[in-house]
C-alpha cells in the first residue's frame, strides 16, 4: 500500500517536471543539423535517465528536444541545458557517462549539467576542447578528481561553475585560468585549492572582466599577496568564506571600487581592518566574522562614511574601543553584527533618530552587540528603530535604573535577549503584552522584579528564559 501511494507520488512529481519542461517554449522553425542529432543521441546513450527526462530525444526536430537550443538560421544546436534538480528525488536525475560525441557540436556555447549523479567519474577532459563554449556548469553534479588543465582553453568562456561537494574535486594550480580571457563569473566553491599556493591571486588578477569570484570551502592556504597593479576593474562579488588563509587584509582589496560584496569569513586574517572599507563607494556587505586576530578601534573604523553598507558583519574578531557618535550616519545598514568584540563604553544616543539632523540607523532590522563590554544604559533612542527584528546585547556590562523603557514603542521585535546585561527594576504590564509575539525571549540573569502574569502570555514554540532574575514565581522554561 505504501509503495503503491509513492509510486503514484513520483508519477505525480514526474508528470508535473515534464509538463514544465516538454514542449520547448523556443519556437524554432529550423530542423536541427542531422550530424548534431547524432552527436546527442549517443551522448543520450551514455546517460542513465531513471526518470525518463530525455523522453523526448526521439523524434527528428531536435530543436525542440528538453533542454536543447538551436542556432535559429542555422539549426545547429547551440546549448544544452539539463540541469538536475535539488529534490528529494535527485537520485533519479541522469547519471552515467558524459560522451565525447558532445565534441562534435561545433557551435555548442552552453552546458550545463549542474546538479545531476555522475557518481564520482572525473570531469571528462575534452570539454576543454568545446571552444565555443560560452557558459559551462558542472557544479554539485558528482564530478570527482582533478579538475582538468585544459580548460585554459576556453577563451570564450564567460561564466565557469565547478562548484562541488566539499573537496571531492581538486585542482593544483590555477595558472590556467589565465587562459579564460572572457570570463565574467568563476565559482568553485568546495573544489579543494590546498595545493595551489597564493599564486591564485595574481592567475585570477589577469582576468579583466572578472565580475563574481566564489572560492568559498575551498582549503587555500597562505597569505594574500601584494600585487603591483589592479586588472580587477569590473570585480563585484568577492567570495573567500571559509578558507585558511593566514594573512592581513591586503591594501588592494580597498582599491576595487567596484565591489559590492566582501565575505572573508572563518580565516585566519590578522593586523588590522582597513578603514578604506568605510569608503568604498558601492560596498552592500561586508563579512569578516571569525578570524584570527582582526583588529579595529571603533571610533575610528566608524568615522568612515559606509555609504551604501547594508550587511556588516565583524563578529568574534578583536575589534575595540568606543562606538562613536558618527555610528548613527551608517544610514544604509539593516544587519549589524560586532558581537564577541571588545567594544567597552556607552551606545552613542546617535543610534536612533535623534536628532534627525545627524542620521539614524533607520533600516536595522538586526543588531548584535552582544559579548563586549559595553557599559551605561541602553539609550531610549533605541525604541525609534521602528524596523528591528533582532535585537541581542546579552553579555555586556550594561546597567539600568529601570526596564528598557523603548521597548514599549518597538513591535516589530521577534527576537530579543538582553540576558545578563545589568539590567533592574519592574517589568512594566505592556512587556508582557508585546512578549506574546516573541519566537525568542531571554531577560535571564539581570536585576529584574515584578510579579510574573498567569499564563505568561508567550506564542507558542517560544524559547523563553527568564531566569536569575529577581521575579516573583521564577522559573526557566522552554515551550517547544
Ligand atoms: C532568431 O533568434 C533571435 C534571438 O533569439 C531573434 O531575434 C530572431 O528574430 C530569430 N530569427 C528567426 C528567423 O526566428
Ligand atoms: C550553476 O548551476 C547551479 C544549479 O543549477 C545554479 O544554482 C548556479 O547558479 C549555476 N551557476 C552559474 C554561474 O550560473
Ligand atoms: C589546450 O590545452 C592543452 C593543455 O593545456 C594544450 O596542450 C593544447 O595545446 C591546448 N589546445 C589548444 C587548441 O589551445
Ligand atoms: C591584466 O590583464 C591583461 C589582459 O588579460 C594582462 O595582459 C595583464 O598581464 C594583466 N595584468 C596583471 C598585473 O596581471
Ligand atoms: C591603492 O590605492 C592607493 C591609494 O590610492 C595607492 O597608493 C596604491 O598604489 C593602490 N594599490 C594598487 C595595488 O593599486
Ligand atoms: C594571533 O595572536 C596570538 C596571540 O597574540 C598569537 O599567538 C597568534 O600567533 C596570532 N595569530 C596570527 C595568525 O597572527
Ligand atoms: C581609538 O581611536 C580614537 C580616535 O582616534 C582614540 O582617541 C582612542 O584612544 C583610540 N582607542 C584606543 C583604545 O586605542
Ligand atoms: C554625520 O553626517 C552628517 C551629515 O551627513 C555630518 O554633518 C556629520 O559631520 C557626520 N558626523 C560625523 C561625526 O562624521
Ligand atoms: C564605562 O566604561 C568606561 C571605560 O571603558 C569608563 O570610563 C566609564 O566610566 C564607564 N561608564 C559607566 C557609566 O560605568
Amino acid at each position: 500500500m505504501e509503495n503503491i501511494t509513492l509510486v503514484a507520488f513520483l508519477l505525480l512529481v514526474f508528470c508535473f517536471t515534464n509538463t514544465y519542461y516538454a514542449p520547448n517554449s523556443y519556437a524554432q522553425p529550423v530542423d536541427c543539423l542531422a550530424s548534431d542529432r547524432e552527436a546527442l543521441i549517443d551522448f543520450k546513450d551514455g546517460l542513465d535517465d531513471p526518470a525518463n527526462q530525455l523522453s523526448s530525444w526521439i523524434d527528428r526536430k531536435c530543436c525542440q528536444w528538453h533542454g536543447i537550443r538551436c542556432d535559429n538560421r542555422t539549426g545547429a544546436v547551440v546549448a544544452i541545458d539539463l540541469p538536475g534538480s535539488y529534490n528529494r528525488y535527485g537520485l533519479l536525475n541522469p547519471s552515467g557517462v558524459v560522451r565525447p560525441s558532445l565534441m562534435k557540436l561545433k557551435s555548442l556555447r552552453h552546458l550545463d549539467l549542474s546538479l545531476n549523479s555522475f557518481n564520482g567519474i572525473p570531469i571528462p577532459a575534452f570539454l576543454g576542447s568545446l571552444e565555443n563554449l560560452q557558459y559551462l556548469n558542472l557544479s554539485y553534479a558528482g564530478f570527482r578528481g582533478k579538475i582538468p588543465r585544459n580548460f585554459g582553453n576556453l577563451s570564450h568562456l564567460k561564466s565557469l561553475d565547478i562548484s562541488s561537494e566539499v573537496l571531492s574535486l581538486h585542482a593544483e594550480t590555477l595558472k590556467w585560468v589565465t587562459g579564460l580571457v572572457s570570463l565574467e563569473h568563476l565559482a568553485l566553491r568546495g573544489v579543494d585549492l590546498s595545493m595551489v599556493g597564493t599564486d591564485w591571486v595574481s592567475a585570477i588578477n589577469t582576468l579583466p572582466s572578472l565580475v563574481e569570484l566564489h572560492l568559498s570551502d575551498c582549503s587555500l592556504q597562505g597569505h594574500i599577496p601584494i600585487l603591483p597593479s589592479l586588472n580587477f576593474t569590473s570585480l563585484a562579488v568577492m567570495d573567500l568564506r571559509s578558507n585558511d588563509i593566514v594573512s592581513k587584509i591586503p591594501d588592494w582589496l580597498v582599491n576595487i571600487t567596484s565591489l559590492h560584496h566582501i565575505d572573508i569569513s572563518h580565516n585566519h586574517m590578522y593586523g588590522s581592518i582597513p578603514l578604506g572599507f568605510g569608503e568604498m563607494p558601492n560596498l552592500l556587505s561586508l563579512k569578516l566574522l571569525d578570524n584570527e586576530n582582526l583588529t579595529a578601534n571603533c571610533s575610528q573604523l566608524f568615522r568612515g562614511r559606509w555609504e551604501k553598507t547594508q550587511v556588516l558583519n565583524l563578529a568574534a574578531n578583536q575589534i575595540y574601543g568606543k562606538l562613536p557618535s558618527s555610528f548613527g550616519n551608517l544610514t544604509s545598514l539593516v544587519h549589524l553584527d560586532l558581537s564577541d568584540n571588545h567594544i567597552e563604553g556607552e551606545l552613542p544616543v546617535s543610534i536612533g533618530p535623534i536628532p534627525i539632523s545627524r542620521g539614524s540607523l533607520q533600516k536595522l532590522t538586526s543588531l548584535d552587540l552582544g559579548v563586549n563590554r559595553l557599559n551605561g544604559t541602553l539609550p531610549e533612542s533605541i525604541g525609534q528603530l521602528s524596523q528591528l527584528q533582532i535585537l541581542s546585547v546579552i553579555d555586556n556590562q550594561l546597567t539600568g535604573p529601570s526596564f528598557p523603557a523603548w521597548l514599549k514603542s518597538q513591535n516589530k521585535v521577534d527576537y530579543l535577549d538582553f540576558s545578563n546585561a545589568g539590567v533592574s527594576g519592574f517589568v512594566p504590564n505592556w512587556f508582557w503584552d508585546m512578549s506574546s509575539n516573541m519566537s525568542y525571549l531571554n531577560i535571564s540573569h539581570n536585576e529584574l522584579q515584578g510579579k510574573l502574569p498567569t499564563p505568561i502570555p508567550i506564542a507558542q514554540f517560544t524559547a523563553v528564559d527568564l531566569s536569575f532574575n529577581k521575579l516573583r514565581d521564577q522559573f526557566t522554561f522552554r515551550q517547544c
